[in-house]
């Protein structure tokens, strides 16, 4: 039996309609928690507190980011949640921190765990900082060693956003932008998870676009703008000999290189 599904999409279609009309919608505004718009006072810690509210409530939830920008440090969203849907909506802008140091303890800028239906609409994230991607390579592969071998199949690599071991995940709208000097940041990596859609995404990293890792079943990637990356890729696989296979990957109408009619079109 599943009662989640209709929930998800309710909220799918309230959040496109916009968020006044979510009654059956419980809403935290991340300023309620404490996030400041300004692109520099550290909003991680609200943002933290926001999703802890949403994940911990039986309704239907959102968080809603409105315009602005936010200083984001490196963030795990976790489940399990009592929430059976909570949609992230972002009018704003996620911002990376541009002192590498905050972010070069961890492999994964902002990561969603163990989740069970969640939908992020809109936003962009921001990791523009050439300072961060030309300092932290080094300093990231010297921090993770003493921990590598439990990481397994993820290497020193950075990425903007890691859904791991969660299932029906939906990320539409979504514009991600790093430096092109960038050379180990992907965009999203997917791994460990199923059902997850990702659509009407702009992603312009150094590296892969969308990684795809052990464990991903039905995964639909459509209407992706991929560029000056490598694209998608599925990789990093046989590492572990125990660890499960790729399964049914759907990859439509998408478009690597530059185009910014093609990238209002998609986005628009
Ligand atoms: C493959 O995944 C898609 C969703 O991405 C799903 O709709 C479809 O039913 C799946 N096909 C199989 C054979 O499981």
């Amino acid at each position: 039996m599943n009662l989640t599904r209709p929930c998800g999409i309710i909220v799918i279609l309230f959040a496109m309609l916009g968020i006044d009309s979510t009654s059956a919608t419980k809403i935290y505004n991340v300023l309620n928690f404490g996030a400041k718009p300004n692109g520099e006072t550290d909003s991680t810690k609200a943002f933290l507190l926001a999703w802890q509210a949403a994940c911990g409530s039986s309704e239907c939830t959102m968080i809603y980011v409105p315009k602005g920008r936010y200083l984001i440090g490196s963030v795990a969203f976790r489940g399990l949640c009592k929430s059976p849907h909570i949609t992230f909506r972002i009018d704003g802008t996620l911002v990376a921190p541009l002192d590498y140091r905050v972010l070069g303890k961890n492999t994964n800028w902002i990561s969603f765990g163990g989740v069970n239906g969640v939908s992020i609409v809109g936003g962009a994230l921001d990791a523009k900082g050439s300072f961060l991607w030309a300092c932290n390579i080094p300093t990231l592969t010297v921090l993770l060693e003493p921990r590598i071998h439990r990481l397994k199949s993820l290497n020193s690599q950075m990425f903007h956003i890691v859904i791991n071991g969660c299932e029906k995940v939906h990320v539409q709208g979504v514009k991600i932008r790093a430096a092109g000097n960038s050379p180990n940041t992907d965009g999203i990596h997917v791994q460990s998870s199923k059902n997850v859609n990702i659509i009407k995404c702009s992603i312009k990293t150094g590296d892969d676009c969308i990684s795809i890792g052990p464990g991903t079943k039905d995964l639909w990637i459509e209407r992706v703008i991929c560029g000056p990356g490598h694209g998608i890729s599925i990789g990093s696989l046989g590492r572990n000999l125990k660890e499960e296979g790729v399964q049914n990957v759907t990859v439509k109408n998408n478009f690597c290189g530059h185009s910014k009619r093609f990238e209002d079109q998609v986005m628009g």
